[in-house]
């Protein structure tokens, strides 16, 4: 520890620390402008200056000095609020005075900052900038006629996103933070610039003339898309989100959010949103009352309580915990049937039977703190920063701060390959398990297994036969990825499932689990294995037990009970099977053979345009409960704004079904929560008051256990390509098609080819092909490129129109030719 005195204080700071940190450290406020603490420091600006006594009251920025034993430091003289005012003054020389219709005003810290300095008037006079405005994309306007040359766009951009789109163009006066080419800003719209912009120089488009800053309602919420769980600060106005707030103090990602948490909120305002229940009438879905919707759905469910196998039920692991328990609760206590699942069934198996045969637990052993923690980190599938960006953000950080290696085992390139020193191994689409059981066989024939492990035996049987080869990939690969893992300090697996990776979920987890066991590298900080469920609550699914217990259905099964006449009743809370689980026809022809069906969900998406009553659900903007992040975070969710229309949230539509049931019924959510903490071993001691902002990580005790698996046999298919689904940057299921940032990051489904296909193919970029499987054809625009290998096909999944599950079954790898149309 390094001990300095500030303005008379003393204090004791880590001896990395600078005087800016060791002031924060005892409370004394220095004004910045340039500084971002989750940055590398620029020492731009000079607002932070300081005086140090050492150096012969020299002034100096404060956030670039290191502290030094015995310093003695001044904030606040005469002659440091002098300078502090000449560089207000000589900021506003360019800066045009347009607070009144910069949306920034109220939250600029140059105009705080003048405030708070009277600058009132400047000494200096110059013309102002007159650069021309960039409008080119409907989410970031960039006006760099506001901009101070902070540098902190860039330096986000890079550091911790990673993508490099602004540069310092220029010199001297005209100096400008520009693009490639000073062109309008084409990048992948995170907005995390926008977020630490401290001025109006960039601004959000979709929030742009909405409402002052001041006169927002700010609520404390978590992001409602990926397993990631961000917390973020909902802005609401006259019943409207209108924005999503940046607070740099929120959760372990300082307040970062991709473009779904940035921009994707606009679903929740959506005019196409439902604002009425909906029966079929003489085959048309025709507005009816809540008490008419609900007489109906009650009426089916309580027939079909003296035969529950005919009744079966999918949630979305998009509801709250509350939600999930009291469906449950409904189904399989007052209903009393077992077929209930969610995310089409497979989705969640690495947890549910993956996890909870090698570790004894359905949730992840580690926790999104390990990323940061670990020293090396192995990667399966390349998509981790498409589907769960933040968590990309932070295996950014961690390689490029930090040094950790990064390793990459995946179907296809993407963007975490191009970091520094990342070494990928592309493997055989499908390859996946037969991949890690080569690195178990490599791990053992080089002597690198821990000694002592239970279960070694049997799995030296079952991976005895395991190659690289099987696996596409070469000995030298496989051998030198086993060493690197096993002879790591702490090395984490990183393992993303959805609906998008159908397969192996549970088999995969086993055969990832296996490698970390064998090698030692669980049950300690920064190593083991992080499950990212794929919904933001993804994980709360699992621990609400939404999935099938004893002889219930999956939900596959449950579809063929629809399709042969055995399920007769089917409730859908939020799900949407016809567009996100496999093989379309054969869902929507399920679907429509059942007797009844019911559906509650924001939009009349593809499933509730097929059903017998639809309910209005709510958003998470409109309702209160927790949702429980991957990595095992409970958060609280708040209610930010009233129910759109007559949607009513799936707690009280839940209930209130319940109770008419004759099952349980509670005044409010906060009721149903203190339930779960008694009741749910894992939430036990837990209050939504104990969860705070932060929330609370709920422990495990992991009994670890080698698991072998066997592996699938790839059979590719003679002039075929295969087809592997996965997710686009900055889509998560089907809900983001309602957000304009992942719309206009990514409108369309799309099929991406490798340029020598498409050669072979006589396919260009952008042209329309047709993609025929054993089970339809779909017809979609063309990306050509390097990232997916020769001989494969990768498409995302979120999509109605073109949707890929028109061609997929629900294998890890399915075979297609492609044709131009
Ligand atoms: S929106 Fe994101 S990717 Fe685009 S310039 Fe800003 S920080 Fe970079
Ligand atoms: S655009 Fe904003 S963040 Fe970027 S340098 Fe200018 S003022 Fe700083
Ligand atoms: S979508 Fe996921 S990564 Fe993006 S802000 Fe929301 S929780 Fe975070
Ligand atoms: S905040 Fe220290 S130089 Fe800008």
């Amino acid at each position: 520890m390094v001990n300095l005195t500030i303005d008379g204080k003393q204090v004791a700071v880590e001896k990395d620390a600078t005087i800016y940190d060791a002031a924060k450290a005892c409370g004394i406020k220095i004004p910045i402008l340039c500084h971002d603490k989750k940055l590398h420091p620029f020492g731009g600006c000079r607002m932070c200056l300081v005086e140090v006594e050492q150096m012969k009251g020299r002034l100096i920025p404060s956030c670039t000095t290191p502290v030094t034993e015995g310093m003695i430091v001044q904030t606040t003289t005469d002659e440091i609020v002098k300078a502090r005012k000449l560089v207000l003054e000589l900021l506003l020389l360019k800066h045009p005075i347009d607070c009144p219709v910069c949306d920034a005003a109220g939250d600029c810290d140059l105009q705080n900052l003048t405030y708070e300095y009277k600058v009132n008037m400047n000494r200096f006079v110059d013309e102002k900038f007159n650069h021309e405005i960039d409008y080119e994309n409907p989410l970031i306007e960039r006006d760099m006629n506001r901009c101070i040359h902070c540098g902190k766009c860039a330096r986000i951009c890079d550091e911790i996103v990673s993508y490099g789109a602004y540069t310092f163009i220029n010199r001297g006066i005209e100096a400008k933070m520009g693009t490639e080419f000073d062109g309008p800003l084409n990048c992948e719209f995170c907005g995390s610039c926008v977020s630490v912009c401290p001025v109006g120089a960039l601004n959000s488009r979709p929030f742009k003339f909405k409402a002052r800053w001041w006169a927002l309602q700010k609520t404390k919420s978590v992001c409602s898309y990926c397993g990631t769980g961000c917390q973020l600060t909902l802005g609401s106005k006259d019943g409207k989100v209108l924005t999503t707030i940046y607070d740099e103090n929120q959760g372990f990602h300082n307040g970062q959010l991709c473009t779904r948490g940035r921009f994707g909120y606009q679903f929740v305002n959506s005019d196409k949103r439902l604002t009425a229940p909906l029966i079929r009438k003489n085959g048309k879905l025709q507005e009816a009352t809540w008490e008419e919707a609900l007489a109906e759905v009650t009426s089916r469910l309580s027939a079909g309580k003296s035969d529950p196998a005919s009744v079966a039920a999918l949630a979305t692991p998009r509801l709250t915990n509350e939600e999930l328990f009291l469906f449950e609760k409904l189904f399989r206590g007052t209903v009393g049937t077992d077929n209930i699942d969610h995310s089409a069934g497979f989705a969640h198996e690495a947890l549910t039977k993956g996890a909870v045969a090698s570790f004894g637990v359905a949730a992840s052993p580690a926790e999104i703190a390990d990323v940061q923690k670990s020293k090396l980190l192995l990667v399966v599938k390349s998509d981790a920063y498409e589907t769960h960006p933040v968590i990309g953000f932070e295996i950014n950080l961690g390689v490029k701060r930090k040094g950790i290696a990064l390793r990459i085992v995946s179907d296809k390139k993407g963007k975490l390959t191009r970091l520094p020193g990342a070494k990928t191994t592309v493997h055989a689409p499908g390859s996946e398990v037969a991949l890690f059981n080569a690195l178990c066989k490599s791990v053992i024939d080089q002597g690198l297994a821990v000694e002592g492990v239970a279960g070694l035996d049997a799995l030296k049987a079952a991976v005895a036969d395991a190659s690289a080869e099987k696996a596409g990939v070469t000995a030298e690969e496989i051998a030198a990825l086993a060493k690197d893992f096993a002879s790591a300090e702490k090395a984490l697996i990183i393992l993303p499932i959805g609906q998008g990776y159908p397969g192996h979920n549970a088999a995969l987890a086993n055969a990832a689990a296996n490698l970390a066991i064998l090698t030692g590298q669980v049950g300690k900080e920064g190593a083991g294995l992080l499950i990212m469920g794929e919904k933001n609550n993804s994980q709360g699914a699992v621990d609400m037990g939404i999935y099938p217990k004893g002889t219930g259905l999956n939900a596959a099964a449950i579809l063929d009970g629809c399709a042969n006449g055995n399920v007769k009743t089917l409730f859908v809370a939020g799900e949407n099977p016809v567009v996100s689980y496999p093989n379309r026809k054969k869902v929507e022809k399920a679907l429509e053979n059942v007797e009844f069906m019911v559906v509650s969900d924001l939009f009349l998406t593809e499933t509730a345009a097929m059903a017998d009553v639809v309910l209005p659900a709510c958003s998470f903007a409109e309702k209160s409960g927790t949702f429980t992040s991957l990595g095992r975070r409970v958060q609280n969710v708040r209610k930010a704004i009233p129910a759109v229309g007559l949607a009513k949230s799936d707690f009280e539509i839940l209930n209130a079904i319940s109770q008419a049931l004759g099952g349980a019924g509670y005044n409010n959510q906060g009721e149903v929560f203190t339930e779960i903490a008694a009741t749910v071993p894992a939430y036990k001691g837990l209050t939504q008051a104990c969860l705070k902002d932060e929330g609370a990580v709920y422990p495990v005790a992991l009994s670890a256990k080698l698991v072998p698996v066997a592996a699938k046999a790839a059979a590719p298919a003679a002039g075929k390509l295969a087809l592997v689904t996965g997710s686009a940057l900055y889509h998560c299921g089907t809900m983001s098609r309602f957000g304009e940032g992942p719309m206009y990051v990514c409108p369309d489904a799309y099929a991406e080819l490798n340029v020598a296909d498409a050669a072979a193919l006589k396919i260009g970029e952008g042209d329309q092909v047709t993609v025929t499987s054993g089970t339809g054809a779909v017809q979609v625009a063309v990306k050509v490129g390097k990232r997916v290998p020769q001989g494969v096909v990768f498409s995302p999944y979120h999509f109605g129109e073109g949707s890929v599950n028109t061609i997929t079954d629900g294998s890890e790898v399915t075979y297609v030719t492609v044709a131009k149309k």
